[in-house]
């Protein structure tokens, strides 16, 4: 029903507006919404499934109450922690967030590409800081729903030398950590749109990177959000150094760079800049899920993130070996309401297919 409002009516009027314009009112509506005990009540009706058992998951003493996340980049500034558990997501991904704010690149940094059912992204890491979103963070209300932090290297020509940059997310892994910030954390080494470009996806880099952020302790989960462009021994040289180094799993994966003719369907005017998401980008991560899965599945856990707009997108990545999913085009191009579809969908296939939890049915295609 609201699903029909969102595409019938509420998408075409909103799709005519700037993304990034239509992006800042949605979210300041949402976080309106979650100021008030009314306004998470009829989110609350309207989008929450019937939560069920058999979505539920505990990941390194982590407790998912099901496998559907918010992708890094949605609520950068943590302004929607208190109304995302009503519309069904079992977890966030905070920011990316960085040891010191930035304003973002020059506009437009964020463009539709309605046919190929994508987003030009260019934000360039914008974000208030770790200390401004830390403190948001520890007064958001009490829910179910996990909170997790991506951390990145502050955009700025600063952090551009190597030990500079190191520096910068030790600093603000530690400022998270040592304040009891956050359930999980994310290492995003992938950003495309950053000064001196994706600095730690090669493997001497990331191994520096790894050796110096291991100096940080915790007992929470920590994840890395892995390029999807790279090729196979490149990317599986990364998955090396993960393994290195006491990492949960890998995020797969951020947006991609190739503008492939048979996925992009629209113009992209020449001064439109930045990395590709949504459905360009399910092949790239459905696969590298199924290889990491094959390769790495007893060492790490996988989330699965590029291209989710449906149940069986989902489904998908579930079987090719991801125990947790993310999304953020899907929900733009499909409504708030893809949530619960996914979460109610997923239940009735995991119950069809005579799995009793959906831990069973991850990497199923594989085992
Ligand atoms: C508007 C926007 C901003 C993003 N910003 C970040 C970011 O700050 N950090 C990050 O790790 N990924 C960022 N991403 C990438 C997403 O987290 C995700 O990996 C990618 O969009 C693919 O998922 P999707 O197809 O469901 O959108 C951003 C994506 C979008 C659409």
């Amino acid at each position: 029903m609201f699903h029909y409002f969102y595409v019938t009516f509420f998408k075409p009027i909103a799709f005519r507006f700037d993304p990034e314009l239509v992006h800042d009112k949605m979210s300041q509506f949402g976080h309106f919404l979650g100021r008030f005990k009314l306004g998470r009540w009829i989110t609350k009706l309207l989008f929450s499934s019937t939560q069920n058992e058999i979505l539920k998951q505990e990941i390194q003493g982590v407790v998912f109450k099901n496998p559907v996340g918010l992708s890094a980049g949605f609520d950068k500034n943590a302004k929607l922690m208190n109304i995302l558990p009503y519309i069904d997501f079992g977890f966030e991904e905070i920011g990316s967030v960085t040891m010191y704010p930035y304003a973002g690149n020059p506009k437009p940094r964020l463009y539709r590409l309605k046919k190929s059912k994508a987003l030009v992204v260019y934000y360039g890491l914008m974000n208030d800081g770790v200390k401004t979103i830390g403190k948001r963070i520890k007064k958001a209300l009490k829910t179910d729903m996990v909170l997790g932090v991506s951390i990145a290297k502050t955009n700025s020509d600063k952090t551009a030398k190597e030990e500079d940059g190191i520096m910068d997310y030790y600093h603000c892994l530690k400022y998270l950590v040592n304040h009891n910030i956050g359930q999980y954390y994310t290492i995003n080494i992938s950003c495309p749109n950053t000064f001196g470009g994706e600095p730690f996806t090669t493997v001497d880099k990331l191994d520096r990177l790894l050796k110096k952020l291991s100096e940080v302790k915790t007992d929470k989960p920590i994840f890395i959000k892995m390029p999807i462009n790279l090729d196979l021994k490149d990317y599986d040289g990364l998955l090396q150094i993960c393994v290195k180094y006491i990492i949960t799993g890998v995020i797969i994966g951020n947006l991609t760079k190739i503008k492939d003719p048979n996925l992009i369907k629209d113009e992209i005017p020449e001064h439109i800049k930045g990395g590709i998401s949504g459905l360009p980008t399910q092949k790239l991560s459905d696969d590298l899920i199924s290889y990491t899965f094959k390769n790495y599945g007893d060492k790490l856990k996988i989330m699965g993130v590029g291209g989710i707009f449906s149940a069986d997108d989902a489904y998908e990545k579930i079987k090719r070996g991801a125990s947790l999913l993310q999304l953020i085009t899907g929900m733009i191009f499909e409504g708030p309401s893809l949530i619960k579809t996914i979460n109610n969908e997923l239940t009735a296939m995991l119950k069809n297919d005579g799995y009793k939890s959906i831990s069973e049915a991850v990497g199923a295609y594989h085992i």
